[in-house]
């Protein structure tokens, strides 16, 4: 399960993705918001990323108008790793190094088309475990 959400900024980027994943077949939840009336992007950073800490979901979307709210937010709660990702070599890098479960999006700096890559190359790539990862993401936490 993907847990997915957003800002005023970030929800027309969102509903593309959301599009994407049901033409994938992936399962989602979607956290908010839900039109693009103003709202507070930490609220939607917080729910996401407690979503994927608690193991509800398993990873997590989150978009914002640069993805830097909202990927600060949710780096604040304990055992998520978010990463802002502006290219697919970065999606594919966090997660075979850092075990990102966030990727989050700049809706305002990166294209829909673009967006829609990094998202598939951050769920498609799984986690290197190498002995040298897992102590450096270990020692994120101490
Ligand atoms: C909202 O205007 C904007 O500040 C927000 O989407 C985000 O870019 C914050 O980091």
């Amino acid at each position: 399960m993907i847990a997915i959400g957003c800002d005023h900024g970030g929800y027309a980027l969102k509903q593309e993705i959301i599009a994407h994943l049901e033409e994938r077949g992936l399962e989602y939840k979607d956290y908010g918001c839900y039109s693009e009336e103003s709202v507070d992007y930490p609220v939607y950073g917080k729910a996401v990323a407690h979503a994927v800490a608690s193991g509800e979901c398993d990873k997590g979307i989150l978009i914002c108008g640069t993805g830097i709210g909202i990927s600060i937010t949710a780096n604040k709660v304990k055992g998520i790793r978010a990463s802002l990702c502006g290219d697919c070599f970065s999606a594919q890098a966090t997660r075979e190094h850092n075990d990102a479960n966030i990727v989050a999006l700049g809706a305002r700096v990166t294209g829909p088309g673009l967006a829609i890559k990094i998202v598939d190359t951050f769920l498609d790539t799984p986690f290197s475990n190498d002995e040298r990862h897992l102590r450096r993401i270990n020692m994120i936490e101490d």
